[in-house]
């Protein structure tokens, strides 16, 4: 999995090396719920990753590369100066209903197969993030949208990360765990902390 696009820099897929024997899957960073100057849209998301990244491009690296599927990651740490978090929706269905229509919509025109959830902030009362983005999971695999569906959780903020992933686990291919953040020092405690996510996450779907 490699993250791409987050910094505006002219990157194209080409760029990176691709192995033919394994699932390569490159995660578009990011879309994002909110208008260009960070104001929330009631979960209708937007892509601000490299312009670069087009829909030619994914078409083109994913017929010379048959083991190549694109997602699109959902939210990330911040849009230009403005730091991102999750809100309680104001109106949950109306969220979800927006949420599935803008990233059909985004799948449908960049030819993607997937997306990946990668909230970073969250209040004190999160709730809502498990139930909205769970169910938006599901509907975007319930009609054949997506196929492939990946969270992105990381050491502070596991907790709403694993309330989702309990729920909707099944709807849930892959763990992104971010393991740089644990800021371990030695292979031994590397091994030590990936051992206890996969206590929290099944260790099938972990990937550091
Ligand atoms: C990326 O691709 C675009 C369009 O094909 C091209 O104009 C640009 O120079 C490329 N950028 C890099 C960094 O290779
Ligand atoms: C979000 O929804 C609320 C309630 O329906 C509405 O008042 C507000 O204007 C909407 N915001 C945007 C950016 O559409
Ligand atoms: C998706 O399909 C499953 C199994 O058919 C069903 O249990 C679930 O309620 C559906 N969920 C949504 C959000 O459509
Ligand atoms: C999310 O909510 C839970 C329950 O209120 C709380 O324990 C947790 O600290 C919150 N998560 C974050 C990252 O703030
Ligand atoms: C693993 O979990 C144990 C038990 O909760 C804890 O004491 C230890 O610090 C954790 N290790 C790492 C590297 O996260």
């Amino acid at each position: 999995m490699e993250y791409i696009g987050a910094t505006g820099a002219a990157v194209n897929f080409t760029s990176v090396p691709i192995s033919e024997s394994i699932d390569f899957h490159f995660i578009l960073s990011f879309a994002i719920d909110a208008d260009s100057s960070g104001n929330p849209q009631n979960g209708t998301f937007s892509p601000y990753w490299a312009s670069t990244l087009t829909p030619n491009a994914v078409k083109s690296i994913k017929s010379t590369h048959s083991n190549v599927k694109v997602l699109a990651s959902l939210s990330g740490w911040s849009l230009g100066q403005k730091v991102l978090s999750w809100y309680n929706p104001h109106d949950q269905n109306l969220w979800i209903s927006n949420a599935f229509s803008s990233l059909k919509s985004l799948v449908e025109t960049y030819g993607l197969d997937g997306i990946d959830i990668d909230y970073e902030r969250f209040p004190k009362h999160n709730e809502s993030f498990s139930y909205c983005i769970g169910e938006v999971i599901t509907l975007l695999k319930n009609h054949s949208v997506i196929s492939v569906a990946t969270i992105a959780p990381f050491y502070s903020t596991v907790i709403p990360y694993i309330e989702l992933y309990t729920r909707y686990g099944d709807f849930i291919d892959y763990v992104n765990y971010q393991f740089y953040t644990d800021n371990v020092k030695i292979p031994e405690t590397y091994f030590e902390a990936f051992r206890n996510r996969t206590l929290q996450f099944n260790k099938n779907k972990i990937l550091p």
